[in-house]
Parts: structure tokens; C-alpha cells; sequence
């Protein structure tokens, strides 16, 4: 018998994550990267995240819609993997229709992803209260107990919206077991089912024509020879599975959660960009080995406008560390490293990075992700000179300072990873490519 001919899988899907604590410039990058692809697709995460786009002079921040919705021709998708704060959507949709941008036609949204409801955000806030210095630090959007109920096969989805009934239903029994917690525990008033029930109801008027089975719209465009950029949301170090568990959020930002989060398989995945930050920063609490206590530290936050794009909050600041970038290269098979906000460090006669840790007067290379054990490690650094220059006009490799050039190339020797973008600027066009 004739052997059939082995069918190479084509690879149309980029994948996009967070190599450090999230706010890496992964928004920039999407933006940046939209008009190459067909489709953007969020896959995990929530209103959590802050992606921030600059354009025209312009600066938005979008928290579930993905970063491809200033380009026209693209579809954007938020994908099964996500936790959905229908508030938050439709705030967003709001705003970006404001922006002149065409939403409808333009957004489809899973019908399998989960909802976040009142209680939810509410139960996220009080569970950090009660935690008090025990507290993850989270962003009070939600995201835990909405991944809760979700694992714990009661969650709320999509779907549910389109069938009175079975919301009704489900949300009676949600609310019965919330409410016990609420009046029990946390001595809160209970939730009327009614006025939740009349709530989202409305929500349903408008979400409805964006519900969609994406999984199924998905591997039809791929098939019918799309591309698609599934924009990561967060970044590997707060990776449920991969991070500083527990000071982590309750998703899979790392590239594996790209094909559960939207039903893409494996084999259609060709690149995983990895957006590395020059420097470090981490919103919340948890170990932090490069955290700087110091004016360098306070330098990095005020140059780098170092505040969180969801809550405002200050971000804390370090160099770069190389032992938690070459485990998140691997763990998320980095193909290429986008690295952002190189021009913060412009203004530095000296830049460190972190290239082991001592713990218990040993000299380790590999990232503990044990958070006990992360806790107790203290950085060893190299130091690099810096380069006192504005690499800010920089559009391609050559125009940059050599010893920014410099700086590249030691990254790239030490993470043994191509860098295909340096980003010297917030705006679309303050971008090398290489
Ligand atoms: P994301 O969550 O990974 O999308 O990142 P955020 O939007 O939360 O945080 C990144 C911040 O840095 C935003 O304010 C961006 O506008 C800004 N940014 C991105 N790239 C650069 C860059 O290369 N240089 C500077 N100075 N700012 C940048
Ligand atoms: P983007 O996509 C930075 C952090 C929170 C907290 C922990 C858990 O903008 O990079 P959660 O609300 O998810 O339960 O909080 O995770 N965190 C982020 N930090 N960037 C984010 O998203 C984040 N999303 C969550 O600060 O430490
Ligand atoms: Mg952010």
C-alpha cells in the first residue's frame, strides 16, 4: 500500500507572554504587531491586566479587549481561558467606540468563558482584608474567585446568558453558598438573586451578538489559512503553575495557556515572543530577589512611570534578573525576546544585571519557584556601563548608543535567545525591529 505523504502543520499562531511579574509592554507590542496578523486573541486572565497602547498621541488602556482593536482589519477574540467582568467589557466597548473605533463585527467572545459576578469581586477584596499581611496584594478585580467557582465546576459562563432559565437557576445556587459566606463569615449582607438576576439580563441584551463558539470560529480561520497572535495577559512569574505560588494570579499566562485559554492545538504555534523588560518590576506582594530599596530603585520607577495601569498602584523596581528570564524562557519555549522600555535605562552612567543567586553561601543558577526558598536568595550582578544617551529616535539597531547595542548583545549571549525588537518609547513607532 502507498504511504500517504506526511502532512507538515502549518504554524500561523504567535504567541505573546509576559517573561517576568506582567507590565512587561505586552500591550505595546500586540498593538505594534496587529497589522501582521488576521486575529488577536486574549486567552487568560481578566480585567487584571492593563495593556497600554500610545497612538496619536493618544494613551488608552485596555483590561479584556485585546490590543489589536486600533487596527481595523483586525478581529480580535477574548478567548474560553478567560474570566469576564461583563462591567468591565462593556465599559470598554464603550470606550473604545468613543475612540471612533467599530466594535460589533469586530469582537467575538467565547461562549465558554467564565463570568466574573458582584460577588466575586466583592469576596476577592474581603479574602485580602481578611488576609491582612498574608495578602497576595491582588488587583480586587475578581480573578481568584471566579477561577474558584470555575475549577470547582459551578461557574457561571457565557453561555449562560443566553438561557434565562438555567442563569436563574445557577445563580440561585451560587448565591446560596456565597450568601452563607457573606453573612457567616464575613458578617456582609447577603445578595438579592432578583436584582443580580435583572442585572444581568440587560448585560445579555448587549453581549449577545458578540457571543461566539471561538474555538470553532478559530480553527476554521486558521484552516482557512488566517494568522493569529494570542496576546498573553500577566507574565510567567505569576503563572499559577509556574510562578511564586502563592503570590501569583489564578491563570496560565504562560504559552501553554494559549491553546487551552482559546482551543488552538500546539502544532499551529510557530513563535512565542517573549517581552523582557530592560529592567524589573512587580505589583503585590512576593518575592522580588532584584528589588531595589534605594534612589536607583525610586530612578527606575519615576523615569519608567512605574504605576500599575489597573489600580494605580506603585510598582516595585529592580534590575534585571537573568536566573527568573532563562527559566521563563524555557518554560514558555521563547522563540524571541521583545525587549521593552530599553530608554528608562538612558539616563544610568552603570546597569546591573542578575546573573545568580547566593542562598546559604552557595552560588545557585537555576530560579527557585518555591517562594520560601525564592525569599531567602540574594542577587549576585554584573555590571555593564551605560550609555548616558537618548536611544529614543533609535529606529534601527545601528542608530542606538553602542553601548546600549552592548547591553543587547550580552542579553542575548546570556539568555541565548535572539532580541527581535527593542522598544525605546510607549508610542506604536518607538520600536526597533531587527
Ligand atoms: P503590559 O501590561 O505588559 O501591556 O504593560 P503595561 O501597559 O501595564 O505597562 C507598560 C508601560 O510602559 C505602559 O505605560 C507603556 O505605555 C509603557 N511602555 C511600553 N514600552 C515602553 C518603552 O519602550 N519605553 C517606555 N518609556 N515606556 C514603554
Ligand atoms: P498585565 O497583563 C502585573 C498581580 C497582582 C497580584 C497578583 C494576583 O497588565 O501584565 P489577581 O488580581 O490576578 O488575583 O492578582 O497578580 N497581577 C498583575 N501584575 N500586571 C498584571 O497584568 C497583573 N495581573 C495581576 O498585582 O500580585
Ligand atoms: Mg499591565
Amino acid at each position: 500500500m502507498e504511504s500517504k505523504p506526511f502532512s507538515t502543520p502549518t504554524r500561523p499562531a504567535t504567541v505573546i507572554i509576559g517573561t517576568q511579574f506582567g507590565d512587561e509592554g505586552k500591550g505595546k507590542l500586540v498593538d505594534y504587531l496587529s497589522d501582521k496578523y488576521d486575529i488577536v486573541v486574549r486567552y487568560q486572565g481578566g480585567a487584571n491586566a492593563g495593556h497600554t497602547i500610545c497612538f496619536d498621541n493618544k494613551s488608552v488602556v485596555l483590561h479584556l479587549i485585546p490590543s489589536g482593536i486600533f487596527h481595523k482589519d483586525c478581529v480580535c477574540v477574548i478567548g474560553n481561558g478567560v474570566v469576564i467582568d461583563p462591567v468591565a467589557l462593556l465599559d470598554e466597548i464603550r470606550k473604545i467606540e468613543e475612540l471612533g473605533y467599530e466594535v460589533k463585527g469586530r469582537l467575538f467572545i467565547s461562549h465558554n468563558a467564565h463570568l466574573i459576578m458582584p460577588y466575586h469581586k466583592l469576596l476577592d477584596s474581603l479574602h485580602e482584608t481578611a488576609q491582612g499581611d498574608q495578602k497576595i496584594g491582588t488587583t480586587g478585580r475578581g480573578i481568584g474567585p471566579s477561577y474558584e467557582d470555575k475549577f470547582a465546576r459551578k461557574g457561571i459562563r457565557v453561555v449562560d446568558l443566553l438561557n434565562m432559565k438555567v442563569l436563574q437557576e445557577k445563580l440561585r445556587e451560587n448565591l446560596e453558598s456565597k450568601n452563607k459566606l457573606l453573612k457567616n463569615i464575613y458578617e456582609r449582607d447577603e445578595i438579592d438573586v432578583e436584582t443580580m438576576l435583572r442585572e444581568y439580563a440587560e448585560f445579555d441584551k448587549i453581549i449577545d451578538p458578540y457571543i461566539t463558539n471561538t474555538q470553532l470560529y478559530l480553527n476554521q480561520k486558521l484552516k482557512e489559512g488566517k494568522t493569529v497572535l494570542l496576546e498573553g495577559a500577566q507574565g510567567c512569574l505569576l503563572d499559577v503553575d509556574h510562578g511564586t505560588y502563592p503570590y501569583v494570579t489564578s491563570s496560565n499566562p504562560t504559552s501553554g495557556g494559549a491553546c487551552t485559554g482559546s482551543g488552538i492545538a500546539p502544532n499551529y504555534v510557530g513563535k512565542v515572543i517573549g517581552v523582557v523588560k530592560a529592567y524589573m518590576t512587580r505589583v503585590g506582594n512576593g518575592a522580588f530577589p532584584t528589588e531595589l530599596f534605594d534612589e536607583t530603585g525610586e530612578a527606575l520607577g519615576r523615569i519608567g512611570h512605574e504605576f500599575g495601569a489597573t489600580t494605580g498602584r506603585k510598582r516595585r523596581c529592580g534590575w534585571i534578573d537573568l536566573v527568573a528570564l532563562r527559566y521563563s524562557l524555557a518554560v514558555n519555549g521563547v522563540t524571541e525576546i521583545a525587549l521593552t522600555k530599553l530608554d528608562v535605562l538612558d539616563t544610568f552612567d552603570e546597569v546591573k544585571a542578575c546573573i545568580s543567586y547566593m542562598l546559604d553561601g552557595r552560588e545557585i543558577h537555576d530560579f527557585p519557584t518555591d517562594h520560601q526558598t525564592l525569599s531567602r536568595v540574594t542577587p549576585v550582578y554584573t555590571t555593564l556601563k551605560g550609555w548616558m544617551a537618548s536611544n529614543a529616535n533609535a529606529r534601527s539597531f545601528s542608530d542606538m548608543h553602542p553601548e546600549a547595542q552592548n547591553y543587547v548583545a550580552f542579553l542575548e549571549r546570556e539568555l541565548a535567545v535572539p532580541v527581535t525588537f527593542v522598544s525605546v518609547g510607549p508610542g506604536r513607532e518607538e520600536t526597533v525591529f531587527r
